[in-house]
């Protein structure tokens, strides 16, 4: 089997298909920390591409409330035990290693869903959902517990042994009992395993961008992509009897939408967000089929430089394309399980960002276009403070975001501007 490799993990990885890299790589950042669960974005979706028969159930774009809700219901667990009970010998990150440019959060030890499925005879371990659990995107909805309740439950729901569970009783900045939203939709995997499942080879990842997409023509519906992608996106359609998933709103990114004049514009589900926690844009890709190296890309800023998003499940292997802000106030054992062991640096970086990165966070929907470069004019320092005991000082910086043909889209300020009215038009009761 052709080996591949997987910088999520620092290592190589076998990967059952042949390996080949698209010139662009559609790419975002989702911050948790900012999410209101208001679906807004799971309601654009729906009312763009899946208001149609046989699409009842089907939500491309959702937001979970973790731990317990899942879209299907407890997908993240069963694949991990179906891994498990395949590697009883555990998920292992090596961070002794040190952490290198293209190894950055150490390496990988355990088994890759790749891995596993060599192991059962399948291009990736995985299975295929019930009806029943595909029918409540919303189940769970802001339930709480606590990492003691999980891990009475361990057996039960089979959340890793490796991390030891870190009890830190209900204090700031992390709380014993807790939620948090996860918003997800396809990561646009750069080995996806949907397309490495398909036995029509119906699934193709696109050269120009990275868009992974159904044919919809070649698809017979034999659901071996339903089955094998670990985030469970593919979706299949009982009326047409294919499958089909997001399309990274591709018209959009080709500049297809009016609005934007040719420019690529950002999908609907981030053009929609409104706790402005979405960023999406378009990584270059290298030679060596790695991330280019782009130091004034705001994605590659917050991921490759500051490191401050992080992949969801890398462990799984698929190297998705999605990336998140880890939650702050969940206990830290459940949010490494979640997004490796870079969660204790990105949170740091989170709290008390550099003031480059403050500056950079505010582009978070400050365009519908894509944003391919920043830059940063300085202003004055308006606030200090400590924060965990660390020295924290805020400047009134100007950040700029640049479209693809490098025209200015967006201007913004690090300190938001308060309008005060002028008092002949206050209104007294
Ligand atoms: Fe395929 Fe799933 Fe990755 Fe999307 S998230 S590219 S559907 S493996
Ligand atoms: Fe839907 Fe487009 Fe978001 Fe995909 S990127 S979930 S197609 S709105
Ligand atoms: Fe292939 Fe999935 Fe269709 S496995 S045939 S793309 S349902």
């Amino acid at each position: 089997m052709p080996e591949v490799y997987n910088w999520q993990l620092g290592r190589k990885m076998l990967y059952p298909y042949e390996e080949r890299h698209p010139k662009w790589q559609f790419a975002f950042v989702f911050n948790i920390n900012r999410c209101l669960a208001c679906q807004t974005c799971s309601m654009a979706d729906k009312s763009t591409w899946l208001f149609s028969k046989g699409q009842e159930y089907m939500w491309w774009n959702n937001v979970e409330t973790k731990p317990y809700g899942g879209y299907p219901q407890f997908y993240d667990v069963k694949i991990t035990q179906l891994i498990e009970q395949v590697n009883p010998g555990g998920q292992v990150w090596n961070v002794r290693v040190g952490r290198k440019h293209h190894a950055p959060y150490g390496v990988f030890e355990g088994m890759t869903i790749f891995d596993a499925g060599a192991k059962v005879g399948q291009a990736a371990i995985g299975y295929i959902p019930t009806d029943q659990e595909w029918r409540f995107v919303n189940i769970y909805e802001d339930t709480a517990t606590s990492m003691r309740a999980l891990v009475e439950g361990i057996d039960k729901t089979g959340f890793s042994r490796d991390e030891p569970w870190k009890m830190t009783g209900s204090s700031l900045p992390e709380h014993e009992t807790f939620f948090f939203y996860l918003q997800r939709i396809c990561n646009h995997c750069t080995y996806p395993g949907c397309l490495a499942a398909c036995p029509r080879k119906a699934i193709y990842k696109r050269p120009e961008d990275g868009i992974v997409l159904i044919d919809q023509n070649r698809c017979r519906g034999y659901k071996k992509c339903v089955e094998q992608c670990p985030y469970k996106k593919p979706m299949y359609r009982g009326t047409t009897r294919v499958s089909e998933k997001c399309i990274a709103c591709y018209p959009r990114i080709e500049g297809k939408d009016p609005l934007t004049g040719g420019e690529p514009m950002e999908t609907r589900c981030m053009a929609a967000c409104v706790g402005k926690i979405r960023m999406q844009s378009l990584v270059r890709i290298g030679e060596d089929g790695l991330w280019a190296e782009d130091r004034w890309h705001p994605l590659y800023f917050a991921i490759r430089v500051e490191q401050v998003a992080l992949p969801l499940y890398p462990q799984w292997g698929t190297e998705p394309n999605g990336y998140y802000i880890p939650p702050r106030h969940s206990p830290r054992g459940y949010a490494r399980q979640m997004f490796g062991p870079g969660v204790d640096n990105a949170i740091e970086k989170y709290l008390v960002p550099s003031r480059e990165l403050l500056a950079v966070l505010q582009l978070w929907r400050a365009s519908q276009q894509i944003i391919f470069r920043y830059d940063v004019i300085p202003g004055p320092k308006v606030f200090e403070t400590q924060i965990h005991g660390k020295r924290f000082e805020m400047y009134n910086d100007t950040v700029l975001g640049f479209n693809k043909s490098g025209k200015e889209v967006a201007r913004i300020q690090v300190e938001e501007p308060i309008y005060v009215r002028p008092a002949e038009r206050v209104t007294w009761l």
